[in-house]
């Protein structure tokens, strides 16, 4: 979830939702639902994270670890009833995804509640996604098979690095060793796994990349995930980095590991569907590509955002505001944006275009003064014929899928999605 709030209207009365919450698509049929819940508390803040966690778990007034699912269960509450009062027709979730922080500091008897608390609001889909984020060393043998039993299908855990130095760099508290045992255990309570890996930290060499893409490939997860890593302006590692007591990554050397990371899990036999992303064929995970195909959530929890239709909304970030709003019977929404037209073609331009499967570039063409603009016989509106052109010159759009009217990265164009998304937008 984004740490920073944006800025934006709060919702009138306890929570009325605006009448742009439509659950039709622009093809008039309904958009699939997904729900997020956030769990804001971590053993310890990692210096290079601005999430919105906390290392206090009696924060007090509802906020407390022990009352957080009392709290959450408010919450749901409300958004079902804003939703219904809003005319929008409950949709059995496809996917339910708990992040954090540390959704795993809490007991798995919690967690399994949490998703009680979701059957109950809305139901589940028949075959449903259930994922939780984990740190290796908060889950044992029986935490995972608990999660299991409860209905989760999937653990996603927080690996970064296979290497000493670099996991003391980034405050991480687990040993390499724990991942391998925590993987096989949630393999066996018949859990899919996924792995996080982080490249570019401060000090990691090109072999000490190379070490955690082996070791994560041997543990063989059915999903990984490989961010470079942000310093964010604020958190620990960001002053570090300004006071000099860190070196900052260099774009090369960024560059060189994401291509060193799609070639070592290629030959392994994952496969990437969006930049940083790659899985075993038909482990992809669901949930993101909720995100990343349009559809409608709710996100729950501190600072969590939602998406109804053209309408955007974040809650209030502090735990403590947040079950206070809870508590006094109000949606715990800090603001909303409806997003305008403009606003929702450039956030579909970004997000499809880091998918494999691309952007369908007639999905671009514009209503002009004298009616729809001319189009190739793929419908790529003319206008972008030579853009588009220019960018497989360049070698960053795959050649025979913009001849197919589609817009897919190459490997170049992978490092360079951001220019990319310029040049279609204009
Ligand atoms: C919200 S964290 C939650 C998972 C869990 N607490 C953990 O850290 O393993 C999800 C993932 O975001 C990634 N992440 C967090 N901060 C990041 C940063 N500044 N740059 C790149 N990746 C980051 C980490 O890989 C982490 O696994
Ligand atoms: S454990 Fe995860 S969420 Fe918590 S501070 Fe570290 S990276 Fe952030």
């Amino acid at each position: 979830m984004t740490p920073r709030q944006p800025e934006g209207e709060a919702l009138p009365g306890a929570g009325v939702l605006p009448e742009q919450t439509s659950a039709a698509s622009s093809s008039g049929r309904e958009r699939p639902f997904s729900v997020y819940l956030h769990v804001p508390y971590c053993r310890v803040r990692c210096g290079y994270c601005d999430f919105n966690t906390y290392t206090n778990l009696a924060m007090g007034g509802g906020a407390s670890a022990g009352d957080y699912v009392d709290t959450l269960a408010g919450e749901l509450r409300l958004a079902r009833a804003a939703m219904d009062r809003a005319a929008l027709p409950p949709r059995a979730p496809q996917t339910v995804f708990v992040g954090g922080g540390t959704p795993t500091m809490l007991p798995a008897g919690d967690l399994a509640g949490m998703l009680t608390l979701v059957r109950d609001t809305w139901g589940l889909a028949p075959g449903a996604e259930v994922t939780t984020e984990a740190n290796p060393e908060t889950v044992d043998e029986r935490y995972l098979a608990a999660l299991a039993k409860a209905g989760f299908t999937r653990v996603s855990f927080g690996m970064q690095s296979a290497v000493p130095h670099v996991l003391r760099t980034l405050d991480r508290t687990h040993t390499p060793a724990r991942v391998p045992q925590v993987v096989a255990w949630a393999r066996e309570a018949g859990l899919e796994t996924s792995l996080d890996l982080i490249y570019g930290t401060p000090g990691e060499t090109m072999d000490d990349w190379r070490r955690s893409l082996e070791t994560a490939v041997e543990i063989g997860p059915d999903h990984l995930s490989a961010y470079a890593l942000v310093i964010e302006e604020g958190t620990r590692m960001w002053a570090q980095v300004r006071r000099g007591e860190l070196p900052l990554p260099t774009d090369d050397d960024e560059a060189a590991k994401y291509e060193l990371a799609d070639a070592l899990l290629n030959r392994a036999g994952y496969e990437w569907y969006e930049i940083s992303n790659w899985a075993r064929p038909g482990h992809e995970c669901v949930h993101n590509q909720a995100y990343w195909r349009d559809w409608d959530w709710w996100g729950a929890g501190p600072g969590a955002h939602s998406h109804l239709g053209d309408v955007r909304l974040w809650n209030t970030k502090h735990p403590v505001a947040w079950a206070g709003r809870v508590a006094a019977g109000r949606l715990p929404v800090a603001g909303h944006e409806i997003l305008d037209a403009e606003s929702r073609e450039l956030e579909r331009v970004m997000l499809g275009i880091r998918t494999r499967e691309g952007l369908e570039l007639a999905g671009l063409a514009r209503l002009g003064p004298h009616g729809p603009e001319p189009t190739t016989a793929h419908g790529t509106p003319a206008r972008l014929v030579p853009v588009v052109g220019r960018l497989v010159g360049e070698g960053l759009l795959e050649g025979a899928a913009a001849m197919a009217g589609r817009a897919v990265l190459t490997l170049r164009g992978r490092l360079m999605a951001d220019t990319v998304t310029r040049g279609l937008i204009d």
